[in-house]
């Protein structure tokens, strides 16, 4: 079976794009499955294979120069399934069986890569497009979840236009201190940050602005970091969950994959048998809700009483060493060529 792997992308998540793909590269289990790589820079253009792999090692003097060339591959549909062309040279592409879509956030994770891949009559692993799409957009998300009556963190949105008109006694009032102001499509924390005054909240808008036309401020939730794993179409299964035991403030971008000690990943989780059960559940509630597929990481808040706050929903979550996703399919006995396999089949299904 052919595997094309795409990675890398346009986000602000490209980095940890090309760690999540290294490690699924490093475990996919190569006497089943040959890998084709297919790299994503961060102008958007893409590449296959020699040139691909540069570009998963941003240190190579190689992938440098190939940013000046500035290869492009546009694709072309071919009259079989799996067949793509090159849209310049009107040259065949390497057969490709399934893709392994691996980039996260903005074009990655919201169902952009999805649409393509669909038009181009590929089969690929995780959530097709409906799905991704609105996981990745907070709001739309939070919307979903509520009408189906699970519990989401009161929130406000506004649009760039209305910039203006955002008034932080009014905020303050509604939701509370401290706030979360958060870039509505946007993954890893990026752009996000607590706030707990009018000068910091006027920064924090002007900073998630920056990536999205579209800014989600919410109250703040005091509680336990609560993840779970989900695979599966159908009939999904949900992983034993994990914890995040952030050491600073928050689990930022930082904490996440620069500095080591920001947090600390406990997994399982250390919750009673009912607890456990009830974030399975409830992660997997929440994925049918939002019409997932194949994969997803839920992240929660459990509030000292017990009762499960969605924090987000992620359907490209993160495969690098420090990420959760792999970690909790194989404390749950999925070990990582195994889980690998599993999402592959899934993509055919
Ligand atoms: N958005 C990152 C990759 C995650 O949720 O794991
Ligand atoms: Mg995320």
């Amino acid at each position: 079976i052919r595997v094309g792997i795409v990675f890398g992308g346009k986000s602000a998540e490209h980095e940890v794009s090309l760690q999540s793909a290294k490690n699924i590269i490093d475990a996919i289990d190569r006497d089943k499955y040959h890998v084709v790589l297919i790299g994503v820079d961060k102008e958007g253009s893409w590449q296959i294979n020699d040139e691909a792999s540069f570009l998963l090692n941003e240190q190579d003097p190689k992938a440098i120069e190939l940013k000046k060339t500035e290869t492009k591959i546009a694709v072309l549909p071919g009259e079989k399934q799996g067949q793509i062309y090159n849209y310049q040279t009107k040259q065949p592409l390497p057969q490709i069986d399934v893709i392994f879509p691996i980039i996260h956030g903005t074009l990655g994770e919201d169902g952009s890569i999805q649409g393509l891949l669909r038009t181009l009559n590929l089969p690929f692993v995780g959530v097709d497009l409906l799905g991704s799409a609105v996981s990745m957009d907070k709001d739309f998300a939070k919307r979903i979840l509520r009408d189906a009556g699970i519990n989401v963190a009161n929130g406000l949105v506004y649009k760039k236009y209305q910039q203006a008109e955002i008034d932080f006694t009014f905020v303050q009032e509604k939701l509370g201190l401290p706030l979360f102001v958060k870039p509505v499509n946007q993954g890893s924390s990026v752009g996000v940050n607590k706030v707990e005054t009018e000068v910091e909240f006027e920064q924090a808008i002007k900073e998630a602005f920056l990536y999205d036309d579209k800014v989600l401020i919410e109250e703040a939730i005091i509680g336990r970091e609560i993840e779970c794993a989900i695979l599966g179409n159908d009939e999904p299964i949900a992983s034993v969950p994990g914890e995040i035991l952030p050491q600073s403030g928050f689990y930022s971008y930082e904490s996440k994959y620069i500095d080591e000690s920001g947090a600390k990943l406990s997994a399982p989780a250390d919750l009673t048998n009912e607890q456990t059960k009830n974030v399975q559940e409830e992660a997997l509630k929440v994925f049918k809700t939002l019409d997932c597929e194949g994969m997803a990481r839920v992240d929660f808040f459990m509030k000292p009483d017990g009762t499960l706050i969605v924090n987000e929903v992620n359907t490209v979550p993160g495969f690098t060493k420090i990420s959760m996703y792999p970690r909790l399919w194989g404390l749950s006995g999925l070990p990582y060529p195994k889980l690998i396999d599993r999402l592959i089949e899934l993509a055919f299904e």
